[in-house]
């Protein structure tokens, strides 16, 4: 049985005030939760103040980025080492807003899926189709192409530091959520992209999150579905309630 996870992704969102008001109540109403692996992604300046707000509880941290370079003349850049020194376990990568406000190709995406499994840190894998893509019967190109290529020179064993979110670009921030049966269909296209690449044990192991809208009402016919094992969550990680609401997922 693969563990669920459950994601908030705060984007360029909270000071570091606000943040800890959000962890403090966070923490308050998931703290009988356990079962679930909980994880919130700050802004870089708020990560040091939550770390130490989550020490001890059932809450870990991920950054939202990072940089392939360990240290040196990177003016503005992040990477691992200096991520773990913040309190990061987990840093998201790929995500679909750097792949296109920052031109983020799927080869910068594996390099730094590399760098953060060489510091032990865990990657947050995020992958996803255009509503373009979709419609013109390019969404399984798309997505066979984005895990190959951000997936390279990964063996098995690396596989259990990366969890996968699956992210159309049509749903983030939309409103629009895929149907049930939309998130279904691609997650189990991607695990057996997984098997393809490695083997049945790492496909069937690894964490494959939904996200694009995941909101409390919607969130459990979206787990429901037997691939679907969590939800990167972008506005409804906002608010304590709900964040804690889709965490508390009713478990079909
Ligand atoms: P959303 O964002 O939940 O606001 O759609 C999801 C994401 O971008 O990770």
């Amino acid at each position: 049985m693969r563990r669920p996870f459950i994601a908030g992704n705060w984007k360029l969102q909270k000071t570091i005030g606000e943040a800890l008001e959000l962890v403090e109540a966070l923490k308050k109403q998931v703290a009988g939760v356990d079962g679930v692996d909980i994880v919130v992604a700050p802004v870089f300046t708020a990560l040091t103040k939550v770390a130490e707000a989550l020490d001890g509880s059932n809450i870990s941290l991920a950054a939202q980025n990072c940089y392939t370079e360990k240290s040196g003349a990177y003016t503005g850049e992040v990477s691992p080492p200096f991520l773990k020194d913040a309190g990061c376990s987990y840093a998201i990568v790929g995500h679909s807003e750097r792949r296109q406000i920052f031109g983020e190709t799927s080869a910068f995406v594996n390099a730094k899926v590399k760098a953060l499994l060489d510091e032990g840190l865990q990657a947050i894998f995020c992958i996803g189709e255009t509503l373009q893509e979709r419609e013109s019967d390019q969404m399984y190109d798309v997505l066979s192409a984005q895990v190959k290529e951000g997936l390279t020179g990964l063996d098995a064993a690396d596989m259990q530091n990366v969890v996968i979110a699956y992210e159309p670009v049509w749903a983030i921030g939309t409103g629009k959520t895929a149907s049930n049966e939309q998130a279904g269909e691609a997650h189990a296209f991607i695990r057996g992209l997984v098997r393809g690449l490695f083997d049945e044990e790492t496909a069937e192991a690894v964490r494959i999150l939904y996200g694009g809208s995941v909101k409390p009402g919607n969130v459990d016919g979206l787990m429901a579905q037997p691939d679907v094992d969590g939800a990167l969550v972008g506005g409804a990680s906002l608010q304590a309630d709900d964040f804690a609401r889709i965490v508390k997922f009713e478990r079909a």
